[in-house]
């Protein structure tokens, strides 16, 4: 155990360097990307500055930690030994992660889409699993250079200070944000209810803002484990109660394409959330059984 808290310790100051060195040339390229490469759809993006991020953290990384893994969003598919990584992989060509050892979750650039117009509102994400379960998260937000992080079960900091989440429990009081939401569903169920949702870009930094209080819950439909592994390490170490749709356990899925809903919360406002996802999906379900045909044509 004595061994495990140390490399937590120097996981930590090692995420923090490579988040902060891949922000430099994320600094310079904001805003004048030259090439903007659709991956699977038409938001679904990816630039030299994802690249280049995703070169600097891995070298960071493997320098200090050569028998570790690394799962990048735009990193090789999975053999570590060659420097070159030119392509970014298709989910479908990522082996299933084995959870056991220490694997790091790398996205070199959450928010590409704002990145690449121009809006500062985009992160770089790290995060150590330990048997599979996140122990170290650092998000490093370039343009405005802020570095949240924590190691699982101490404190969540921002710039070294302690962050906690808020104490707000009425819904019609809370600041919401809102992730990757397919049909809006969140957007139009708690836009009424709530002081406003925002719709912002980035879900390890949304998971930052709920961790620091700016924000009192977020919700994304579906993520990827480098979207959220960072994030997910801060929030819980700053107080955040982190579920499925469904309020159960949110578990990080490494496995191929794993992908899963999370609503996070400062605790308090989880079970009125709870409840008004779950109303929303039983009127769904109501209006898509449409009443039985009859036979008789
Ligand atoms: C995206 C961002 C966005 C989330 C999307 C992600 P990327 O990550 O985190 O906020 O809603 O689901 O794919 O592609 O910019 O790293
Ligand atoms: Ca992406
Ligand atoms: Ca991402
Ligand atoms: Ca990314």
């Amino acid at each position: 155990a004595g061994d495990d808290e140390d490399v937590r310790k120097r996981a930590l100051t090692i995420a923090t360097e490579a988040a902060e060195a891949a922000g430099e040339p994320l600094r310079e390229l904001h805003g004048q990307v030259e090439t903007i490469t659709v991956k699977t759809d038409k938001s679904d993006l990816v630039t030299e500055a994802d690249h280049q991020a995703d070169r600097i953290i891995t070298t960071v990384i493997r320098n200090e930690f050569p028998d570790h893994r690394i799962l990048s969003e735009e990193g090789p598919p999975w053999d570590h030994s060659t420097d070159s990584a030119p392509e970014s992989p298709a989910d479908d060509d990522r082996p299933p992660v084995a959870a056991d050892g220490y694997t790091w979750v790398v996205d070199p650039l959450d928010g590409t889409g704002n990145f690449a117009h121009g809006n500062p509102n985009y992160s770089v994400s790290i995060a150590l699993l330990e048997e599979g379960e996140p122990v170290v998260g650092v998000v490093y937000v370039p343009e405005t250079d802020e570095v949240f992080s924590a190691i699982a079960g101490r404190e969540a900091r921002r710039n070294g200070d302690p962050i906690e989440t808020t104490d707000r429990d009425r819904l019609r009081e809370s600041m919401l944000i809102s992730g990757y939401d397919p049909d809006g569903s969140f957007l139009s169920q708690f836009y009424q209810k709530s002081r406003g949702v925002r719709r912002l870009g980035s879900a390890a930094l949304n998971l930052c803002y709920l961790a620091s209080g700016s924000a009192d819950a977020t919700w994304e439909h579906d993520t990827h484990p480098w979207d959220v592994a960072a994030g997910l390490v801060i929030a819980r170490a700053a107080g955040a109660t982190i579920t499925d749709e469904r309020g159960e356990p949110f578990e990080l899925t490494l496995a191929d394409d794993g992908r899963a809903a999370l609503l996070g919360s400062n605790g308090p406002l989880h079970p009125a959330l709870l409840e008004h996802l779950e109303a929303g999906r039983r009127a769904n379900d109501d209006s898509d059984s449409s009443p039985p045909s009859s036979d008789q044509g």
